[in-house]
């Protein structure tokens, strides 16, 4: 297969985090601090990376806003002729501070939200005070007029918030909004008893979006990512391994996708170390999976192979001990059953405790 160049590029600029969510998409074992990129490497890196065809770069963390150089990470990104997206809690933002992001040509803002009140949401994200002070962030993000998308994460906390979380996305001047159910890598793998829905909550979420896409067709587009455990295929997990996107962590390492850690045998390459290109294109971690020609049965003869690679392979690692299987969430694997039982074993704790994730050293 002839390989794309990738289409865009998560930079996690930072581990470290003001909250503690129980889903974070971190791995458990976080960057410190001391091994992160210097404003330098993360510039170089844009730069690299727009030569390689990325043209949106998704500034991420943790919490990005802990970087006292986001602004000029911004503008080193935009310079470089990348669209900007900053994925923040808004915490750590000021007013000032969101103007010289603006002023750096910050293009878009998606902004978590952790529960619609400030119980559920400082509850959730381990953070007193922070649903208040998200609200306020909402609101310069509105004078300022950066192009919004709210990131509802749902699970079986939160999920009866749907409703209230689509109309705050209205109220905050959205243009689009995330409907993510909690998917689960990093420390929502810890947490799958307190936050894996029920499958009544499950279809119910997706009822309420298929209504709101229709009541609200022209004002909010709303993105779904349903409940995988509960789905009867597997999503075309970063639009293919090595095909669209890659992930940078803190310390430089290249990633195929976030939780792409937790795969042990495979060896990734630091851009500290070698050029992004050489890294997209030759290197063994982002070849390993590439395309379908690793896929075992029932993927090699199933017509949806080229929709979804055979789904996940951190994935299929995680439920079903091998990274190249067919994603068990999929109705023809062998270990579909066992993900179904998962789901609903999870699904009926009703006293489990969550397990916030911690600090980053
Ligand atoms: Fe996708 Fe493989 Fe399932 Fe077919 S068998 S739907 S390719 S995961
Ligand atoms: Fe790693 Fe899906 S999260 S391939």
């Amino acid at each position: 297969m002839k390989v794309p160049a990738p289409l865009a590029m998560l930079a996690e600029l930072t581990h470290r985090c003001p909250l503690s969510c129980p889903y974070c998409s971190n791995p458990v074992e976080l960057a410190a601090r001391s091994g992160e990129l210097t404003t330098e490497e993360w510039i170089s890196t844009f730069k690299q990376a727009a030569d390689l065809g990325v043209l949106q770069l998704h500034l991420s963390g943790g919490e990005p806003a802990t970087r006292r150089d986001l602004t000029e990470l911004v503008k080193g990104a935009r310079d470089a002729g990348l669209y900007t997206n900053l994925i923040t809690s808004g915490i750590g933002l000021t007013e000032k501070r969101m103007q010289e992001l603006d002023a750096a040509g910050l293009d878009h803002i998606q902004l978590s939200l952790q529960g619609t009140d400030a119980e559920m949401a400082d509850r959730i994200g381990g953070y007193r005070g922070g649903y208040d002070r998200k609200m306020q962030v909402a609101g310069w993000i509105k004078d300022i007029g950066f192009p919004l998308t709210l990131n509802a994460v749902l699970h079986r906390q939160n999920l009866h918030q749907l409703p209230r979380a689509l109309e705050m996305a209205v109220e905050m001047g959205a243009r689009r909004i995330e409907v993510a159910i909690v998917q689960f890598y990093g420390w929502a793998m810890l947490n799958r008893n307190v936050l894996m829905p029920t499958r009544e909550q499950a279809k119910e979420a997706e009822r309420i979006v298929a209504q709101a896409r229709e009541d609200l067709k022209g004002t909010l587009v709303i993105d779904f990512v349903p409940a995988d455990y509960h789905s009867d295929y597997p999503k075309r997990c970063m639009g293919g391994w090595g095909t669209t996107g890659l992930n940078i962590a803190p310390d430089g390492q290249v990633l195929p996708c976030h939780a792409a850690q937790t795969i042990k045998h495979l060896n990734f390459e630091n851009v500290r170390d070698k050029l992004l290109a050489d890294i997209w294109y030759q290197s063994d971690a982002f070849k390993t999976y590439r395309g379908t020609d690793f896929l075992p049965e029932p993927c090699q003869s199933c017509d949806r192979k080229k929709i979804d690679f055979g789904g996940c392979r951190c994935q299929a690692l995680a439920v079903a001990g091998d990274a190249s299987a067919t994603d068990p969430v999929c109705v023809k694997s062998p270990f579909n059953e066992e993900m179904r039982a998962l789901a609903e074993d999870f699904s009926a704790e009703e006293t489990a405790e969550i397990t916030y994730r911690t600090a980053a050293g």
